[in-house]
């Protein structure tokens, strides 16, 4: 049996959650593979509404088991947070979470290391959501970092301590003034231990290798964007993780042949949060609407997102690296009442036309060039089939689909669970 996989082709937020949380009743496992609390998935169901950061969205579904794997960064202490936060759903957590021991764990100094990292940057600070995530990565690649699985050594502490003072060390090299209590942090560290100690560790690697082999259904989770993936996104303003299709292979320990269907999601706009280059950006009336009608702010750091018209270069460009098989568009509700609809289609490039995603993207060397839809005034929030859909709205679907030559299966119409339509 295949894995499949769901992953975001823009900048993030593009409304993962949400569908994995549709498509959770066709799976057995839902599989974590990259990133960590920088994630925010927002799902909303029943009158709900419940942001998930380490925890697989899979979370709510009776049947399905959430593997958090070997390539996602976990921080205890907002783990131990997220966990109390669905005490109130009566889930058995301990049974429907299961945590590879490969993982590596984010020490309260890598947030303090992150925090200092961006302040020495000043005007050229990432943006990063400060949750460690990036010095994380760099003492896994580089060796020194903790693993869940440490946790199960009598020495733990010791393997604790020493990364702790390396870290403080390093510390020393920016020149940034944090105040921070080490004994609290440590003390609040080993308190949330305790709790993930609790939990179910796995060698998750073999266990998905014996999934596959008893033909269970699997669907691996992808967080962020493919534009902010450490290679192909637009480096250095991008997350520390391959967030694109290869990185449910290395996160996972999953082999390229076991993957199936690949679901790309966009929305039918783009956002960006933090800082970077972003060539449909806009900064007048337009932008500022899809911004409140959207509700765009960071479901982790409430931060306001930046908005622009839909890039069908970096769409394509992002179908490409992670072999998108279906697209699933979101909220093109957000979209009605546009008089004009604009989407890139091609970028001025050092005086060139180009309609590939260049090596630089900065506003300097790239200008969009837009081709214009008329828009749709309904509401289209409310209808449940494609038979409903204004006449705008399939000529927008319809010119997305030609272009990236990839069907979009699933158009959503608002954030509820029901209001999603599946093609
Ligand atoms: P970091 O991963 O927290 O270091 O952040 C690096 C960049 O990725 C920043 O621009 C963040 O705003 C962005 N980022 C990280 N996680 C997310 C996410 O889940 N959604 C959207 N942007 C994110």
């Amino acid at each position: 049996m295949a894995v499949d996989l769901l992953l975001g082709l823009q900048w993030g937020d593009e409304g993962k959650g949400k569908i994995v949380d549709v498509l959770t009743k066709n799976y057995n496992l839902i599989s974590r593979f990259q990133g960590g609390p920088n994630a925010g998935h927002t799902l909303i169901f029943d009158g709900h509404k419940h942001v998930l950061h380490t925890i697989p969205s899979g979370i709510f579904h009776d049947d399905a088991l959430n593997i958090i794997g070997n390539g996602v960064v976990i921080d205890p202490v907002i783990f131990k947070k997220e966990l109390e936060n669905l005490d109130k759903f009566n889930l058995d957590l301990n049974a429907k979470i299961l945590i590879s021991r490969k993982a590596h764990l984010i020490l309260p100094t890598h947030r303090l290391l992150d925090a200092a990292s961006e302040a020495s940057k000043g005007k050229a600070k990432i943006g990063s959501t400060l949750k460690g995530i990036g010095p994380t990565y760099m003492d896994k690649t580089g060796r020194n970092g903790m693993r869940v699985g440490d946790l199960e050594l009598s020495n733990w502490e010791e393997i604790f301590d020493i990364l702790t003072q390396k870290h403080l060390k390093m510390l020393d090299f920016f020149d940034v003034a944090l105040e921070y209590n080490l004994a609290e942090l440590k003390a609040e560290f080993f308190t949330a231990v305790a709790r993930l100690k609790e939990m179910t560790f796995i060698d998750s690697e073999e266990y998905l290798h014996q999934a596959i082999k008893s033909n269970q259904t699997i669907l691996a989770e992808g967080a962020q964007g493919s534009l902010l993936d450490v290679d192909f996104g637009t480096y250095p303003f991008v997350t520390s993780s391959n967030t694109t299709a290869a990185g449910a292979c290395t996160g996972l320990g999953i082999a390229p042949n076991t993957i199936g269907e690949v679901y790309g999601i966009f929305k039918a706009y783009t956002t960006r949060v933090g800082s970077g280059p972003f060539p449909t950006e806009l900064f007048d009336a337009d932008g500022e609407r899809m911004a409140k009608v959207g509700h765009e702010f960071g479901a982790t750091t409430g931060r306001p997102r930046r908005c622009g018209w839909l890039d069908l270069v970096a769409l394509k460009y992002a179908c490409q690296v992670n072999g998108v098989t279906q697209l699933n568009m979101m909220k093109g509700d957000v979209l009605s009442g546009f008089e004009t609809l604009k989407i890139c289609t091609a970028y001025e490039y050092k005086g060139e036309v180009i309609e590939h995603f260049p090596y630089n993207i900065e506003p300097e060397n790239v200008k969009p060039i837009y081709k214009e839809f008329k828009g749709w005034k309904e509401d289209i929030t409310e209808i449940s089939s494609e038979a409903e859909f204004p006449k705008e709205l399939s000529e927008y679907i319809a010119f997305i689909e030609k272009e990236t030559e990839t069907k979009i299966s699933i158009v959503s119409v608002g954030p509820d669970r029901k209001q999603t339509i599946v093609r």
